[in-house]
């Protein structure tokens, strides 16, 4: 089925977030970096910026620049009546208000808009779609998906999940996935039944908390590793 860029809602997150979601410091940041499902988010642009070597890869990077700003302009007004109305199942230390969040993942999107050309020229923002990525085996260092696994636990099966996750096994030495909890902020259905599956392959799997909590109750993400 083709990949329409209406039925998806294309909201990114900032350097800095990553940064807090993943725990990322010099050792991570040293390494060749695979971002699943970055999105519009202004990772990349501003860890290349930085000399860090990071490749992004998502299906809406199939779309123009025009296209995906307008898509983003389009859901803007839906995100923040939600905001409002769920207010209380979020932190607001990060960002003092609904208002001042969208300014800022606004900003953050921007960035990414203004970054996603060259940065497609440059091999670092890739059309790809899990549950098959067109990397080699154990190409990065470090793989890290945000928002996207677990999150929509109810639109994407277990089966996906756990095709999705060993792939980036596959590509990654290590792979970190935020949030475990779905877009309720209950804890993923899928969870449990993948962390016995990756187990008995022989994956270590274990849950870090993180000083980073927006979703109230999710603060840590599942780092995913060879023994
Ligand atoms: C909620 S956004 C999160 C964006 C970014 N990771 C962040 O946290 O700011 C989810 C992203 O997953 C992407 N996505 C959807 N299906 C995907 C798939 N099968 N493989 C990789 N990315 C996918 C969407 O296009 C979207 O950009």
């Amino acid at each position: 089925m083709a990949f329409e860029l209406e039925n998806i809602v294309p909201w990114g997150r900032s350097y800095e977030e990553y940064i807090a979601m993943f725990a990322l410091g010099r050792a991570e940041l040293s390494g060749r970096i695979l971002g699943c499902g970055d999105g519009p988010s202004s990772f990349n642009a501003h860890a290349s910026r930085r000399g860090i070597r990071v490749v992004s890869c998502d299906p809406i990077y199939q779309f123009s620049t025009a296209e995906i700003r307008g898509r983003i302009r389009k859901v803007v007004p839906e995100i923040l009546r939600q905001l409002r109305e769920n207010a209380d199942d979020y932190c607001w230390d990060r960002f003092s208000s609904p208002e001042a969040l969208c300014r800022r993942r606004l900003e953050a999107m921007n960035d990414f808009l203004e970054d996603f050309t060259n940065g497609k020229k440059e091999g670092r923002y890739l059309e790809a779609s899990l549950p098959r990525l067109p990397f080699g085996t154990q190409t990065f260092d470090l793989a890290i998906s945000s928002h996207l696994l677990f999150t929509y636990s109810s639109h994407l099966s277990l089966e996906f999940h756990l095709e999705s996750i060993l792939e980036l096994c596959r590509v990654a030495r290590e792979v970190r996935i935020f949030p475990q909890l779905d877009i309720s902020r209950r804890e993923s259905p899928h969870r449990e039944p993948l962390v016995r599956e990756l187990t008995a392959c022989g994956f270590g799997v274990e849950s870090i908390r993180v000083d980073y909590e927006f979703q109230k109750g999710s603060n840590a993400y599942l780092r995913i590793f060879t023994p």
